[in-house]
Order: C-alpha cells, then sequence, then structure tokens
C-alpha cells in the first residue's frame, strides 16, 4: 500500500472520528475528574490515546515539550498545566479538524489555569518531517500515533533531531509480541484503530537506539488485543539524548550491583555483578540516567563488590513448583541483553517462555519495572509441575 493512501486514510478516519465525537482505542489512566477542572469537554471526548505520558509527572516548571500527533490537544494541555506559564509547549498533528478543535480551546486552557498570555501553540505538521527547530525540545511525549506513522524509523529520527542534548521522550504507543501480518498491515481500516502499523517490541526500541537515544526503558505497560494470536499492548517507553559530556571524566568504573547477574548496554559494554567494569566518559552519562544509576556503583577508582556486601543485589530462585502456565516475559530495556540468578538470558523485546517460578521472580523488586509479561495460552492451562534440576533452572 502506497505510504500516501495509509496517511491519507488514517487522517480521514481521526477528522470523522474528532467531527463525531466518536469513542476511539484503548483504555487510559486519565484523571477525567481533574482534567475536567480547566480542559473543555470538547477536547476529553476526544481522547484518543492510549496511555497518559504528560499525566506520568515526567514534564517539569519552565521546560518546552513537543507532542507528535496531539489530536485535540488533551495531553498538550496537561503538559501546559505542568510546565507552568515559563514553560513552552508545541503539538503537531496532520489533521486539520483535530488543530482546529486544539486552537479553539487554547484559550480557554490558557484561562482557566490563569496564565497572563498562552504557552500552548498548535502546528500542522507530519511526524517524519516535524516544523520544529533542531536542538529544541526537552520532552517528546506522544499519544498513540507513531504506530499510525508508515515511516517509523523516520520519525524516531525526527525526535533526534529536535530533542535539546539532554533532552528525553515519554511516549505511549501501541506494539505487538511478533510481526503483525501482512493482512493486517494491509488493511487500510485497521491502521486507523493503531493495529496494523504496530512494530515489535524489539524494533520499536532497536529504532529508538539506531536514532541515537539510550537508556530506552519501560514506564507502564498494559495488555490491549489479541487478534489472531498476535498480542497487541500499549507501552509507555522513556529514552534519552545524552547531554554533551564534560571534558574531565569523573568516573571511569561502574560495578553492578545487581539484581541482574550480567547485563549488557545499549553501547555494547558487558557488566558482571560485583566486577568494576572501565567505562568511557559517555557510557558514565548513560549510568547516570533514571533507572540505570540505581543498578551501578559509579567510581573513579575500580570497586569491587561481593554477596556479603549490601549494595550487592540479587533474587535467587524459590523452592516453589515450576509450572507451565503460558506466561512470557518481555524484558523492555533500559539494557539489550541480561541474565538473572536462574540460567535465564532475556534479549529486549524478545518474548522468552516463562514458568511459574519465573514469573514469581520477575515480580520482584529491581525487576518487575522492566519486563512486560503476556499469557499466550488461548485457554487456562493445567500443567502439572516439572522437576527442576539442582544445578539450574527448570525453564
Ligand atoms: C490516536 S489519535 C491520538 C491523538 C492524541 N494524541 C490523543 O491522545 O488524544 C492520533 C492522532 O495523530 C494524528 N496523526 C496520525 N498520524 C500522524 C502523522 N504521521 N503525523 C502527524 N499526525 C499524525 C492524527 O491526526 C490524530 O489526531
Amino acid at each position: 500500500m502506497p505510504i500516501e493512501d495509509i496517511t491519507e486514510k488514517v487522517s480521514d478516519r481521526y477528522a470523522k472520528a474528532a467531527s463525531t465525537g466518536e469513542q476511539m482505542c484503548c483504555p487510559t489512566s486519565y484523571d477525567f475528574a481533574d482534567l475536567k477542572s480547566f480542559i473543555p469537554e470538547e477536547v476529553l471526548k476526544i481522547s484518543y490515546g492510549c496511555g497518559t505520558p504528560a499525566g506520568l509527572k515526567t514534564v517539569r516548571a519552565g521546560e518546552t515539550v513537543l507532542d507528535i500527533g496531539s489530536g485535540g490537544g488533551i495531553d498538550c494541555f496537561e503538559a501546559s498545566r505542568l510546565v507552568g506559564p515559563s514553560g513552552h509547549v508545541i503539538g503537531i498533528d496532520m489533521t486539520d479538524t483535530m488543530l482546529a478543535i486544539a486552537r479553539k480551546n487554547a484559550p480557554i486552557v490558557t484561562t482557566n489555569l490563569g496564565y497572563a498570555s498562552p504557552n500552548v501553540e498548535f502546528r500542522k505538521g507530519i511526524a517524519d518531517a516535524m516544523p520544529v527547530s533542531d536542538d529544541t525540545i526537552d520532552v517528546i511525549i506522544s499519544n498513540c500515533v507513531i504506530n499510525l506513522a508508515p515511516d517509523k524509523r523516520k520519525v524516531f529520527r525526527e525526535m533526534f533531531r529536535v530533542a535539546k542534548p539532554g533532552g528525553r521522550f515519554t511516549i505511549s504507543d501501541i506494539v505487538a509480541d511478533q510481526p503483525v501480518p501482512q493482512y493486517l498491515v494491509h488493511d487500510a481500516g485497521k491502521w486507523g484503530d493503531c493495529l496494523s502499523g504496530a512494530l515489535t517490541l524489539t524494533d520499536y526500541m532497536t529504532g529508538m537506539t539506531e536514532a541515537g537515544f539510550l537508556g530506552i526503558h519501560l514506564t507502564t505497560f498494559s495488555p490491549w488485543q489479541v487478534i489472531d494470536g498476535v498480542h497487541f499492548f500499549s507501552v509507555t517507553l522513556t529514552g534519552y539524548k545524552l547531554p554533551v559530556h564534560p571534558a574531565v571524566p569523573a568516573v571511569r568504573y561502574a560495578t553492578l550491583r545487581g539484581p541482574f547477574s550480567r547485563v549488557v548496554d545499549e553501547r555494547g559494554t558487558r557488566y558482571q555483578r560485583g566486577i568494576p567494569q572501565p567505562i568511557e566518559p559517555e557510557t558514565a552519562l548513560l549510568l547516570g540516567q533514571l533507572p540505570l544509576t540505581s543498578y551501578f556503583l559509579l567510581s573513579l577508582e575500580p570497586l569491587s563488590l561481593d554477596h556479603t556486601d549490601s549494595r550487592w543485589s540479587a533474587v535467587l530462585p524459590s523452592q516453589a513448583p515450576c509450572v507451565w502456565q503460558g506466561y512470557f516475559a518481555l524484558f523492555a530495556g533500559p539494557f539489550l541483553e541480561v541474565a538473572d540468578d536462574d540460567h535465564h538470558v532475556y534479549r529486549r523485546g524478545e518474548p522468552l517462555e516463562i514458568c511459574s517460578k519465573t514469573r514469581d521472580v520477575l515480580e520482584a523488586e529491581g525487576y518487575v519495572a522492566h519486563f512486560a509479561i503476556l499469557n499466550r495460552a488461548g485457554q487456562g492451562v493445567s500443567g502439572a509441575a516439572v522437576t527442576c534440576s539442582s544445578d539450574g533452572g527448570c525453564c
């Protein structure tokens, strides 16, 4: 299907939805009672997101925020409140009907927030060629839009171009646990439903890394739909355009504290728990970002740790029975690859079948935030417990 056809069909679909107020897309976790206090109903009723990227409080006072595919403006208006009168918010959308509703309501929100002048503007534009200057944005947000763009890699490159060094993104979108089959990709109607254009989690995160972002990690995860065995789910991901590194490095070594027994970062550096790893200044900047910083001790001199040290962290497998129940774990950053203390190796975005015992392990603090857990068993399963060998895992 030609790219122009996809873009035109998606735009027509959202123009129609905006003019009829039709309900679309996925459940979000907005506090609508709170939003109603300053955002008009006309905007709230055409909220078509799959997350709450601005409501996650990742946006700070005084920042410049860009919302890609701003629709009726719900996230721009929430960002407008969070950045305060000294901040600035830019919403980009390709659909005139959406832009008209957002622009009409902007002065009302400005008045409701008590600002002397508007801090939010809406520009017409397409996500893969945005009307935004280079290196100007502190935070890029987007809510259920990039899956609709025919060339995602171009969008990721655009995001990197406009982000300031030291800037970041927090994006909610629909992804799939496996490649979407061709019969769905070529179904123009399903593009508008945020299905046909969904990337796998691996491709999404790899595309962001190739564009230049680092420290990409999961903020929220929520299952959405299963179509012919393909699991579609909503994720909110955060990542960084690293700042320019200082001339004199203050950190030369990183020691992994755990609970992962080893990890590979997005620059390809490998770390073994407890063993000091020499690092480059760029890597020190990366490991200084949240949540990576909580997994390492950063030092000027090599620093070793062993299991008796209170800073060492591990989650040992329990002696519970191991039952196969259809669960798969998708590791979602901030590393390319990690290993646990039970012989499992998790690669970013790649589903790995896990038993009940491993599921319990992945719910422990230090792990839980970084895994999306799906159940691929069509119906309930009633497998018997498997005996695990004493020297290793059962799965
Ligand atoms: C699912 S709606 C989400 C709207 C808004 N983010 C929200 O949460 O309510 C998708 C929006 O993205 C816009 N859009 C889709 N593809 C786009 C693209 N390639 N460039 C710019 N805008 C796009 C559509 O016009 C529509 O307003």
